[in-house]
């Protein structure tokens, strides 16, 4: 009736035992159960010897235990056959699950998630000033930042925020930042919002576990703020983009059809999910070796306006996850169902997250025989690298004070440089 085996998929133990066909289940049943479980576990003395400490019971699907019992002293095969036989509750429950699982307290998660990414935890504290901006912008930036990020939003500002740098595109940029314990940092936050007015302060603790709460915060404030978006760029704050190249190469090319319900991206598909490390995911909160949907490398993504608001809606209903990436550019969308990806990154090589790889290619090519609109740097010298590459004076066509309140029509209207006829080369000697 009982068999233990590994399941190759998650690497645990599970037990699994045959259903029975009446249903019903009669005390002798249970003990005579209770007697199988016993004998099948003395069987696999040697497996369980291996550690494994904590019992979990699985319901048909692989998403949450549902009952788990912790042996807290030294896990032999008496103490586990003791647990066992004192929970007649936990053996009335396998009649009717088919299977267990054993798992070792190292695949627990050590913090306590909430449940989902509700409105009290995503809560603005404090906005930015003049909402979406006063001018109608071609893409709204959200912008995740740590709260002590200043000279990173030093340079976006300086970068994006900066028209002279974007025109004939316009950016609103808005820096997505969370609560710190330090009262100083606190006050230096609330200053930076007052003389800048482009930040957003979530009621959340700005760490890296709280990241999710971030980022539907982000969707939030769109759905609230941002009426008529163009796109919605989000953007790490260490990441360089070429405006213009990114507009006049990509987006302004593109068919209608991927300018809605589209998310662009460097995707992810069949991502290993990560077991060690910072962003190490326990089994206990996901126990299949990979994602089984696509999802972004979060540090680029362009989301069609059309799904603002269910990117909020169902962010803040699916079950929490802590990894932002996974979640809102994975879980969320697939929730949503139907969501195109389109590919940025990887092979085609539009956006990348290798540094080398886009400056090595710059190198042999230069900017303009480089496909790269948008690369990940470290944040400071190879950002201002990039900054001083594309943004010199030299660089800028005269606008001649056309930047009006209207200037990003004024100015896409006008007609290009024409080059032809202009460049004489005279080869002839006199
Ligand atoms: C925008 O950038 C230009 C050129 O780099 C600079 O002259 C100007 O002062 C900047 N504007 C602001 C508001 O920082
Ligand atoms: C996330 O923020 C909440 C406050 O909203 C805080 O209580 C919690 O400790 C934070 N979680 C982590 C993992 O930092
Ligand atoms: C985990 O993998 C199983 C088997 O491949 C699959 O049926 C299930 O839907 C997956 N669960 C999740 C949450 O991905
Ligand atoms: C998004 O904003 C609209 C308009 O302000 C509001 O009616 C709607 O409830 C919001 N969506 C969600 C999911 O809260
Ligand atoms: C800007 O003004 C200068 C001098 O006034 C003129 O030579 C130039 O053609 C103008 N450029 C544009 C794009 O209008
Ligand atoms: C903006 O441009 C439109 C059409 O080009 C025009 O009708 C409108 O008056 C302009 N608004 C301002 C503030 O210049």
């Amino acid at each position: 009736m009982y068999r233990l085996r590994e399941d190759t998929k998650s690497d645990c133990h599970v037990l699994e035992f045959t259903k029975r066909h009446d249903g019903r289940q009669t005390r002798a049943d249970a003990l005579r159960d209770r007697n199988h479980l016993t004998r099948s576990l003395r069987l696999s003395h040697a497996v369980f010897a291996i550690a494994c400490c904590v019992l979990y019971i699985w319901v048909n699907s692989n998403i949450q235990p549902r009952f788990i019992i912790r042996v807290d002293t030294d896990p032999s095969i008496y103490e586990l056959t003791r647990v066992v036989r004192e929970q007649q509750q936990m053996i009335d429950y396998l009649s009717k699950h088919p299977k267990i699982v054993f798992r070792c307290p190292d695949d627990e998660p050590t913090i306590k998630y909430p449940k989902q990414a509700t409105d009290d935890l995503t809560s603005i504290v404090l906005d930015t000033t003049d909402g979406c901006g006063d001018t109608p912008a071609d893409a709204v930036m959200i912008v995740h930042t740590a709260a002590d990020h200043f000279d990173r939003r030093g340079r976006f500002r300086r970068t994006y925020s900066n028209f002279t740098n974007t025109s004939p595109y316009r950016i609103k940029v808005v820096f997505l930042i969370g609560q710190v314990e330090s009262a100083e940092l606190s006050l230096k936050l609330e200053r930076e919002n007052m003389e800048f007015g482009d930040t957003v302060l979530g009621v959340f603790l700005d760490t890296y576990h709280n990241l999710t709460l971030k980022a539907v915060m982000g969707y939030r404030w769109l759905n609230t703020t941002c009426k008529d978006v163009k796109m919605v760029i989000k953007m790490d704050d260490d990441v360089f983009l070429d405006v213009r190249k990114f507009f006049n190469t990509y987006w302004n090319k593109l068919s209608n059809s991927v300018k809605t319900n589209s998310i662009h991206c460097q995707v992810w598909e069949h991502a290993v999910v990560g077991r060690t490390g910072k962003w190490k995911v326990e089994r206990g909160l996901f126990p299949n070796s990979s994602y089984p949907f696509p999802y972004c490398a979060g540090f680029f993504a362009i989301v069609t306006p059309d799904l603002i608001k269910q990117m909020y809606s169902y962010g803040k209903k699916i079950d929490f996850f802590w990894i932002d990436d996974v979640f809102l550019y994975g879980m969320v969308p697939a929730a949503i169902r139907g969501v195109h990806f389109n590919q940025v990154g990887r092979k085609k090589r539009l956006i990348t997250d290798s540094y080398m790889d886009y400056s090595s290619c710059v190198k042999k090519r230069g900017h303009e025989g480089c496909p790269f609109w948008a690369v990940l740097t470290d944040g400071r010298d190879q950002f201002d690298a990039e900054y001083s590459s594309l943004f010199q004076p030299k660089r800028l066509v005269p606008l001649n004070n056309t930047e009006t309140k209207n200037s990003s029509k004024v100015v896409k209207d006008q007609p290009k440089p024409v080059m032809h006829g202009v460049i004489h080369i005279d080869n002839k000697k006199p």
